[in-house]
């Protein structure tokens, strides 16, 4: 009789390949998957019952900001709690790395990111050491933010690029990659990358190449301009010839609710002769920085964070403006710096992108705010439950794989995102009958319903409804398993 580690028994194998659900047990040794189905001739030194719950890959979360997270907070409860073992930093423009401490802080919305400048790391070279010393619950990959490059090379950001700054940002963005980060993200919305030309993104992504990195895009807009932003994100793709990823695809503002037909067909369009997928959230809400001309083209918005004023976390803005006696956009000056949540997109777009084929599950959270967007807490479970089980918006087994080994070919992560012989031991149990998001947007801050345990490389880090203390993650470097 064979003896494992570990054997969870009787559960429904989920192995994110989106292959349907299939009954059976599954052994680990060490730290990686080493048998599953029929294990009714092995005994493990740990069993576990799972009798009604399924056993899936653990999820990947292809859009995260946890960076400093993963250095301050490396439980991660936010996150271990929906049953995510991997995470991919380093998007819309903002990392912690290539940035000197003497470069002075960060231009907002990068220095809330790095703790007001306080976390910054001269290459990722040392940005992957810290990680390495003080490891997290959770594996991690890092793609280079341009506004990062941008501020360790240029002293003002409301231009282009010289010629000389790209070679300096180049060469940067080549050390990176060297040492192991995964592709370049831009951020061109924000104020630190807007007056950033199309050909200074495409100078910079061909460093990208032979790596076989990605390009990852928070594009330049997501509302009236979205079609043009999409056909500059394509033009960069081909340009440089990368594969490009379009952070979580949206059309936001009144006047473009319904345009998901449009953009997804021009996706499409473009997948004819490059790569492109895409990242999506499943809420109607976005969240980023307080900026007070966003604020009149959303139903709604709810304060996350404001410096001058930190007890106006979790308010609604409207609230706010009544008790000022002043209009939302003067109530937000206001509040700034800081973040909000805008409700500023329609159900039927979310639905439609969510299902598209391509679409990878990624939550763009922002673990360390005061008051975030409920997705910090909530993106995976509400998938699994609310629009995969409720809705019926795909199957689970589709759901999961949205949420695992497409989202793991996207970002090279070898060996996980998949239950099979030699995979990494990342898994999450969960009871698809229960699994919910719990949090709101007036408490978003709670941990999903339905996740039983949740491992990471073969060790359990969330059980019982709270993490077990263990750390086992990795900061895995480009190409490593
Ligand atoms: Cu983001
Ligand atoms: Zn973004």
């Amino acid at each position: 009789m064979s003896r494992h580690d570990v054997i969870f028994r009787a559960v429904t194998l989920i192995d994110g390949t989106g292959a349907p659900g299939r009954d059976g047990d599954l052994a680990v040794d060490g730290d990686r998957i080493v048998a599953l189905g029929d294990l009714a001739g092995a005994s493990g030194t740990m069993e576990i019952d799972g009798s009604g719950l399924a056993l899936a890959p653990g999820f990947i979360d292809a859009h995260c900001h946890d960076d400093l997270p993963l250095l301050r907070n490396p439980l991660l409860e936010a996150k271990v709690s929906q049953g995510v073992t991997t995470v991919v930093n380093g998007n819309c423009g903002f990392s912690l790395a290539p940035m000197s401490a003497g470069r002075g802080r960060p231009p907002a919305p990068l220095d809330a990111l790095t703790g007001n400048g306080r976390y910054v790391f001269e290459s990722f070279a040392d940005y992957f050491a810290a990680l390495d010393a003080a490891p997290a619950a959770v594996n991690s990959v890092c793609l280079v933010g341009h506004s990062a490059l941008r501020h360790q090379t240029m002293d003002s950001f409301d231009r282009p690029a010289t010629d000389a700054e790209i070679a300096a940002m180049a060469a940067l963005l080549r050390q990176a990659m060297q040492d192991g980060a995964i592709g370049l993200s831009t951020g061109l919305f924000y104020p630190p990358a807007h007056a950033a030309p199309t050909t200074e993104v495409i100078e910079l992504s061909r460093v990208l190449t032979p790596f076989g990195g990605v390009y990852v895009t928070h594009m330049r807009d997501e509302t009236d301009g979205v079609a043009d932003s999409l056909a500059e994100t394509f033009a960069i793709g081909r340009g440089a010839g990368v594969a490009v990823i379009v952070s979580h695809h949206k059309c936001a503002g009144r006047a473009n609710h319904g345009r998901s037909t449009e953009t997804l067909a021009l996706i499409d369009d473009a997948r004819r002769d490059q790569t492109v997928w895409l990242d999506a959230y499943p809420y109607t809400a976005g969240s980023t920085f307080l900026q007070p001309g966003r604020v009149d083209n959303s139903a709604r918005v709810i304060v996350t964070r404001s410096e001058p004023m930190p007890e106006a976390a979790g308010r609604d803005l409207d609230d706010l403006a009544r008790e000022f006696g002043c209009t939302r956009q003067e109530a937000a000056e206001r509040l700034a710096p800081g973040g909000a949540v805008y409700f500023d997109m329609d159900e039927a777009d979310v639905r439609r992108i969510l299902a598209y084929e391509h679409t990878m599950i990624g939550s763009d959270g922002i673990v360390g705010e005061p008051h975030p967007h409920p997705r910090a807490w909530g993106t995976f479970p509400r998938v699994l439950g609310h629009y995969s089980r409720d809705v019926g918006l795909f199957p689970l087994e589709e759901a999961v794989r949205r949420m695992t080994s497409l989202t793991a070919g996207r970002f090279g992560l070898t060996d996980r995102g998949v239950l099979r012989p030699g995979a990494w031991a990342d898994l999450v149990l969960f009871d698809p009958a229960a699994i919910a998001d719990v949090g709101d947007y007036a408490r978003p801050a709670q941990p999903a319903a339905g996740i039983d345990q949740v491992w990471t490389n073969g060790r359990c880090v969330w059980r019982g409804g709270r993490s077990t203390g263990e750390r086992p993650g990795r900061a895995l470097r480009r190409g490593q398993a």
